[in-house]
């Protein structure tokens, strides 16, 4: 006989047919009322067992967590919350559960320790509700662009080069840790290792995105990238999933309309094919707020801020616009900031993108227009000589979520840029070789994916959206 989802057999039509069914055990009430749950949706099937019927060795291996196959009659539910529930037949336990050691029991636990059991935790219906959307997410990435003409491109994840010369990048290497070979000046001599060079993993999948999309028009790439920034926030991982379009003749304007027309189709998306989950992560947030003091609840349920986003258009504005905003502004002038706005030039912080969005504009902004200094290299400049076509998207509660610009196309100012910052023309030959020939107005941007989650999920950790995350002293699983 074949098994049907749970999420089907709740919207089946109770005929009195036999169903069969596997899943978890989620709770065993008064020896009589297993809740199974297999994953397919939050919903669990309530399965009702005659007792008298079974072994007592059987019903004692039914307890929270127990993988079972169930066989019975599905029929109308006599209890209130629920359509239909299976009169049980027989039970065969797949696999049972110690009560005493099943760290996830039916009641609430805190995120933290949840990230302990990271193998487990997706049983929770928090993390499976999470999960499933971020399925539905990525689905309707690989959707839109689909649709809208890109090439899914798959950009190598072991590079020699520093898309963002940050210098964040962790090292790949074959050579003997204890004793590495040395050149005559006491370095370590990359070329006796595996790739006869120094490789990384990749930062960013946009310089060889740039490479195919000179060719291809419209491609993008969606792949996990990393960064070893020390930086322990609930923003940052060190291994995260970006989604990186890269279109051929777009300048930055028309990269501002993908980015924004992308984010709100694949949260439209999730708005018409979650709402089960949606509602359950709402309940949960509102629930959680009301534990918080007044000042620091969020204005929107969650639903009607994917909502507010989806048909409202993002704000667009120029960081001189946003830096006088920022100096004139009131947590500015009482010195609330921890890094205060003074000057035309600083990089903006976390603080700074939340109050702009959050307190001032009230809805998604893209700033644009970027001082050339505090940007990446291959970012064009603009006739002003000192800032660059560049835009950041913030979103409330998140900060930047998305980073791109228009890239430098004109040869002999990315020669200029790269000098100034001593980045060697050798590393980079191939990439200056598509300004060489058949260059062409270019753009791109990133969007980090956990973010996007984060976002629409309403959590409050970045950890807490990823199946298992890396971060500074973490890498369990
Ligand atoms: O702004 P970033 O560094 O831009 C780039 O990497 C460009 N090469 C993208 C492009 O133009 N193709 O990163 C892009 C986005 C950020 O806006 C943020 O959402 C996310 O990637 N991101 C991170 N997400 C989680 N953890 C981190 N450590 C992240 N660093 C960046
Ligand atoms: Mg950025």
């Amino acid at each position: 006989m074949q098994s049907t989802r749970i999420k089907d057999l709740l919207v089946t039509e109770p005929l009195s047919q036999e169903v069969q069914l596997n899943g978890w055990v989620k709770t065993f009430r008064s020896n009589r009322f297993i809740a199974l749950n297999d994953g397919s949706s939050l919903g669990s099937i309530q399965c009702v067992v005659d007792f008298e019927n079974f072994d007592e060795a059987l019903l004692k291996q039914i307890t929270t967590g127990a993988a079972l196959r169930i066989t019975g009659v599905l029929v109308e539910s006599q209890g209130r919350g629920q359509k239909v529930e299976v009169q049980v037949n027989s039970i065969f336990v797949h696999g049972a559960s110690d009560p005493e050691t099943y760290p996830i029991q039916p009641k609430k636990h805190s995120m933290e320790f949840l990230r302990e059991q990271a193998h487990l935790r997706v049983r929770t219906n928090t993390f499976s509700a999470v999960m499933r959307l971020r399925s539905s997410l990525a689905f309707a990435v690989h959707q839109y662009f689909n649709q809208n003409g890109f090439y899914y491109f798959h950009a190598p994840i072991i590079t020699g080069s520093d898309a963002e010369g940050a210098g964040e990048m962790f090292r790949v290497t074959t050579l003997d840790q204890k004793r590495p070979p040395l050149t005559e000046d006491g370095a370590i001599d990359h070329s006796q290792d595996f790739f006869g060079k120094e490789t990384n993993l990749t930062v960013s999948g946009q310089l060889e995105a740039e490479s195919y999309a000179m060719g291809l028009g419209k491609v993008y790439t969606f792949g996990p990238t990393f960064r070893a920034e020390n930086s322990n926030t609930s923003r940052h991982l060190a291994e995260f999933w970006m989604i990186e379009p890269e279109m051929a003749f777009y300048d930055l304007d028309a990269n501002m309309d993908l980015a924004e027309d992308f984010i709100k189709s694949v949260l439209r998306y999730i708005l018409e094919h979650c709402m089960e989950d949606l509602e359950f992560l709402q309940k949960r947030l509102l629930d959680e707020e009301k534990t918080k003091p007044q000042a620091e609840r969020s204005e929107m349920p969650l639903i009607e801020k994917l909502r507010f986003v989806v048909d409202n258009g993002f704000k667009r504005v120029t960081y001189t616009e946003a830096i006088d905003i920022l100096r004139n502004s009131k947590p500015n002038k009482k010195k609330k900031f921890k890094y205060p706005i003074n000057e035309w030039g600083a990089d903006l912080q976390s603080e700074h993108e939340r109050f702009l969005v959050e307190k001032h504009f009230k809805c998604p902004v893209i700033l644009f227009d970027y001082p050339a200094k505090i940007k990446a290299f291959y970012m064009r400049l603009n006739e002003d000589g000192k800032t660059v076509r560049a835009m950041d998207i913030l979103f409330p509660g998140i900060g930047e979520i998305v980073g791109g610009s228009q890239r430098e196309e004109r040869l002999d100012v990315l020669k200029e840029k790269m000098a100034a910052l001593d980045i060697p023309e050798e590393e980079l030959w191939w990439y200056l070789d598509l300004r060489k020939f058949g260059t062409a107005v270019h753009s791109g941007f990133g969007l980090g994916f956990e973010r996007l989650v984060l976002f629409a999920t309403g959590m409050g950790n970045i950890r807490d959206v990823i199946p298992f995350p890396r971060s500074p002293q973490n890498a369990e699983f």
